[in-house]
């Protein structure tokens, strides 16, 4: 097991989680709708980089009494994570170990995998070696969730205008861009600033790596390790293990 207590998120961490939260009020119920037909007694549910948790939350509310094991390798998002899910009267559910998915210890039965904004932290090598893992780990009909971001191809994406919050009297801001570093990868820097009325009082500077995958690809490489029913709903790809919900 690799402990891997540093991480491209870092520097981002003081913003990750405030200027993730209106994402969330969102996608919190599409991701709760892909995992309705999940048997929360079959097996032990999956994470790969819950972040600060805001996915964690909705597995934990939405597939109790399910166990939950995360891969989560930045130690700073971790603390983030822990303290807001060990507030919870139901954290016993919850295990987190520092380490990349690659190299969390796969339960035997598996009741649900999700992903959300970190299938492009794995290479293509690793998305392959990692879904012909999960296949035959999954119980009969359970759901594996990833979602994808922009771009789709390598190209250059320009930043965009800063977007942010309050907290206080003070505004955290953030914005993006990228450049490609090869046919199917880029390199963000995310940009980020924390504001006393118009005074810059703190910045951070995030750089990582970011495979290319667009849905239609990660449906595909789901399809190649066996997954037996996989749609696209948006940014959302949703595989099924066979088994009697996989038809659905
Ligand atoms: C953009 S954040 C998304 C956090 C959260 N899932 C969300 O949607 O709000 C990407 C997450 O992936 C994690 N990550 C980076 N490399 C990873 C890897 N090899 N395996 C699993 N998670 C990884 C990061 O530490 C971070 O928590």
């Amino acid at each position: 097991m690799t402990i891997n207590g540093n991480s491209e998120y870092w520097e981002s961490a003081e913003y990750l989680h405030l200027l993730s939260i209106p994402m969330w009020e969102q996608l919190s119920g599409r991701l709760a709708d892909t995992l309705t037909d999940v048997d929360p007694t079959a097996g032990t549910v999956v994470e790969f980089g819950p972040g600060t948790g805001l996915s964690t939350d909705v597995l934990l509310d939405t597939l109790s009494p399910a166990p939950i094991l995360a891969a989560e390798p930045s130690a700073a998002l971790r603390a983030v994570l822990l303290a807001r899910v060990s507030s919870r009267p139901d954290s016993a559910r919850f295990t987190v170990l520092p380490v990349g998915a690659a190299e969390l210890p796969l339960p035997s039965t598996i009741a649900a995998v999700v992903g959300m904004h970190m299938i492009g932290h794995l290479s293509p090598d690793q998305r392959r070696v990692l879904f012909s893992d999960l296949m035959p780990r999954l119980a009969p009909g359970a759901p594996v969730v990833f979602n994808v971001q922009p771009p789709d191809t390598a190209v250059e994406v320009p930043s965009w205008p800063p977007f942010g919050t309050t907290v206080g009297r003070l505004r955290y801001e953030g914005t993006g861009r990228a450049v490609p570093t090869g046919p199917d990868a880029v390199r963000w820097t995310m940009s980020y600033r924390t504001l006393d009325g118009d005074t810059e009082i703190a910045s951070a500077t995030a750089d990582y790596q970011w495979w290319i995958v667009s849905a239609e690809q990660l449906a595909g490489e789901l399809r190649d390790a066996g997954a037996a029913n996989v749609r696209i709903d948006e940014d959302m790809v949703i595989a099924h293990a066979g088994g009697a919900q996989a038809d659905r």
